[in-house]
């Protein structure tokens, strides 16, 4: 990896998120698994990302897929053991990879001893490890929108869950808890991990006084609303104990407010959060006006306080790119010029790189009592059912046209979404511009999207058309165009026109270029 010394890798990287279940399966049970993907790992250097996080793998009832852990520091035997994971990262270190893990501090399991200690008696030593009230106020739990506050029977009062009652909500106002919680970032840090994708990390703190929330009677969840100063204390301490650690381990946050001046707010005064989701982008419709209000709001609230931005348009909790955007190939590959090419780190959900479309559930194959299965699928490796999933039928059903859409069907075709998302990783690293350059917004027809990356000698232009017709955009200079989202006109001379749903990334003639 080409990366300028003084810079810190997290920068540098376009990131991978890998959804353990589905993306390959070692054993044959029909569930992806560590083994499963260190086989795919060559997969990943090929399409040219630098580092993966890995969603949950952790010791669960999978209630929650996972984000319901009884055990932080083991591994799941669905997805194989704590060797398996040791395998992974040093496998992933051989090939340039870095390695992810998702932190979820905000609940544990109810079936995480500590919750059984605590809901065990009220006097319990763990009790205050969680969040216990006589009265429950009218918070409102996430995934199926019920009270935050289900009623122990056995203890006789009501816990807190910003999620199922089966995730009980830690108190990090008890120090034993942030002590616990700190041990389990050592655990990790101490094996090798790169640092950690941190879930919902601005629910943490609590409002001391527990009052109603207006907001909760309107329908919103306590996940969207709640930002409260004790967070950004929690992240303080986990920010100083990773800062400890040699070789720049990092702390990405999913910061799930839907306001990007608040979560500006958690990377602190560099001493919290070193990168955080934001997720307007990602609930954007195809539509090159809001798509530039996000654009210019991150440039502007994070720019101010010299905040790193990442930018995902989709994950396991949300639809696929190509779902959202319609079932349109064109705007998901158009959308992939773009993500790959605005400043700061590109995340890209597993399969999008392949133009997968959400998987249709019946009532029969539901799993996720979220209704989030769609874009959860297992990735269609070969052409031929049961496309690379040998042994028992996958947990979900392949996406629709599994075949077309497989690994073996993109890996030589000149036009595919694989092969497109090659060509822009690799762009990408060849272009200091594109990956850590400044960003400026261009004069352009209302239906286009045009800016300018730079940094010192190097300079890409990228342009967007979200029209289903074809646009001018007069440039002075000579250009090249280096990628085209459908390929036209990619390695010629641009002559001024984008067309109907096309994205171009141009480079000044004359530059050298070795492939
Ligand atoms: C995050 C995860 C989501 C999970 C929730 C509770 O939003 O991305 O999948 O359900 O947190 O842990």
């Amino acid at each position: 990896m080409s990366v300028e010394p003084h810079l810190t890798w997290w920068k540098n990287v376009v990131i991978y998120q890998v959804y353990p279940r589905s993306f390959a399966d070692g054993n044959g049970d029909g569930v992806g698994d560590l083994p499963g993907l260190i086989g795919r790992l060559d997969y990943l250097k090929a399409l040219g990302v630098s580092a993966l996080w890995l969603s949950p793998v952790y010791p669960s009832p999978m209630c929650d897929a996972g984000y319901d852990i009884c055990d932080y520091t083991g591994i799941d035997p669905l997805f194989g053991s704590l060797a398996d994971l040791d395998q992974l990262v040093s496998q992933a270190h051989n090939r340039g990879l870095k390695v992810l893990m998702d932190f979820v501090p905000n609940h544990t399991s109810d079936q995480h001893p500590w919750f059984v200690e605590s809901r065990a008696s009220r006097d319990n030593p763990k009790r205050d490890w969680y969040i216990w009230r006589d009265q429950p106020n009218n918070w409102r739990a996430s995934i199926d929108g019920g009270s935050a506050w289900t009623w122990d029977e056995g203890s006789q009062q009501y816990y807190l869950h910003f999620f199922l009652p089966q995730q009980p909500d830690l108190n990090w106002h008890n120090p034993q808890v942030v002590e616990a919680m700190h041990n389990v970032l050592r655990f990790w840090l101490d094996r090798g991990v790169d640092g950690f994708r941190i879930d919902v990390v601005h629910c943490v703190g609590k409002d001391p006084s527990f009052a109603d929330d207006p907001r909760c009677l309107a329908g919103e969840t306590m996940v969207q609303i709640n930002d409260q100063p004790y967070s950004h204390e929690v992240l303080r301490g986990l920010r100083r104990l990773v800062d400890r650690y040699p070789g720049d381990r990092v702390l990405i946050g999913e910061v799930n407010i839907r306001s990007t001046a608040r979560v500006a707010a958690y990377y602190g005064a560099s001493d919290e959060l070193h990168m955080s989701f934001n997720f307007p982008p990602l609930d954007a419709p195809w539509d090159p006006v809001v798509f530039r209000l996000c654009i210019r709001e991150v440039e502007r609230c994070l720019g101010e306080q010299q905040a790193w931005p990442t930018w995902a348009l989709s994950n396991h909790d949300n639809s696929r790119i190509r779902s959202r955007y319609g079932g349109s190939r064109a705007k998901a590959h158009a959308a992939a010029v773009m993500l790959l090419s605005l400043r700061g780190t590109p995340f890209i959900f597993q399969g999008d790189e392949l133009a997968l479309e959400d998987t249709q559930v019946t009532a029969q194959t539901r799993v996720d009592p979220g209704g989030r299965d769609g874009s959860r699928a297992p990735l269609p490796w070969t052409a031929q059912p049961p496309h690379g999933w040998t042994g028992k039928t996958p947990w979900l059903p392949f996406p629709p046209d599994a075949a077309a859409l497989a690994v073996q069907a993109q890996e030589n075709a000149n036009d595919s979404t694989l092969n497109l998302y090659r060509r822009l990783l690799r762009c990408r690293q060849d272009s200091p511009a594109l990956r850590v350059g400044d960003w400026t917004e261009l004069p352009s027809h209302p239906q286009l999207l045009a800016y300018r990356r730079h940094c010192e000698e190097d300079e890409r232009i990228v342009c967007i058309n979200f029209d289903e017709a074809e646009h001018t955009f007069a440039l002075v200079g000579d250009w090249l165009i280096e990628v085209a989202s459908d390929r036209h006109g990619e390695n010629r001379p641009f002559a001024g026109i984008v067309g109907p749903l096309q994205a171009v990334l141009l480079r000044p003639t004359g530059v050298a270029h070795e492939r």
